[in-house]
């Protein structure tokens, strides 16, 4: 605008309104989000010695040391944003993903380990900081954390095919194998986790996720699953497990979805 001296000025940008709503929701997002994190670094501690060169140790470490960066990234945005971070809003699955992890590591399975953590998780972060960092996102300040998190998270989930195919050269059976025993065991529980996203907001937050007022539609629990699926999905394919396993694993991903429940989008899943 002009001052009527000819001076052309910039207004400072409004501080942008956000509906207590959709503050809950982010508060949800990101208190299950930070223990994701907190979970990452537990996983990526206890595989440290089951890793096989030193190079690949000091590798596992410094993801370790990202996901603590996570941590306080996320710490930081709600502090700005002025939301709580709220542990009776993290979801109990996390204990059963982390536990079996836990088992994995007890059977010196390192490749159930790469699959949980590296693809399986890594996927689902993928999933929730995409959703976040959307173009069509008009809360900024949430937009560039997610876009710093999805960054690293992208580059773990390369670390982790790497990885994997790595393993596979090395013995394929046994990677097939420990693919089939994750995928049995976790992704059920990740599944449920974000499926049921909304129903545990419903009963214990009496918020109704579907009604907010959010600064994009994008920003939406079911995308946030769908997206999370296409990269759990990409990544098999692209890590080179056994075609006729992971055909079978996807096609009964779909069946995860509750009967009678309206179509929750996964046809793509069915193609297989
Ligand atoms: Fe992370
Ligand atoms: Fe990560």
């Amino acid at each position: 605008m002009h001052d009527g001296l000819g001076q052309v000025t910039t207004l400072p940008k409004p501080r942008m309104e956000r509906s207590d709503g959709y503050l809950k929701l982010l508060s949800f997002v990101v208190s299950n989000a930070r223990k994701g994190e907190i979970m990452a670094i537990e996983n990526y501690s206890e595989m440290v010695h089951l890793m096989p060169d030193t190079d690949a140790k000091i590798e596992t470490v410094n993801q370790a040391k990202e996901e603590c960066k996570h941590i306080l990234l996320l710490e930081k945005l709600a502090a700005r944003l002025d939301f709580d971070v709220d542990d009776t809003m993290v979801e109990p699955q996390w204990e059963s993903i982390r536990a079996s992890f836990h088992e994995a590591v007890r059977k010196k399975d390192l490749p159930a380990c790469l699959i949980i953590q590296d693809l399986m998780v890594e996927s689902l972060a993928i999933g929730l900081y995409k959703v976040f960092a959307s173009a069509a996102n008009e809360d900024h300040e949430t937009t560039s954390t997610a876009a710093a998190l999805l960054k690293d998270e992208l580059e773990h989930l390369d670390i982790g095919v790497r990885r994997i195919q790595a393993e596979m050269r090395k013995d394929p059976d046994a990677v097939n194998d420990a693919l089939l025993w994750a995928h049995n065991r976790v992704m059920p529980a990740l599944f449920e986790m974000i499926h049921q996203s909304c129903d545990f907001l419903c009963d214990t937050k009496s918020l109704d996720c579907t009604m907010v007022e959010k600064p994009s539609a994008e920003i939406d629990l079911e995308l946030l699953k769908i997206t999370a699926l296409e990269h759990y999905v990409a990544m098999l394919e692209k890590a080179a497990f056994d075609p006729k396993i992971t055909n079978q694993l996807i096609a009964g991903m779909a069946s995860y979805e509750a009967p009678g429940r309206a179509n929750v989008g996964l046809d793509f899943l069915r193609k297989h």
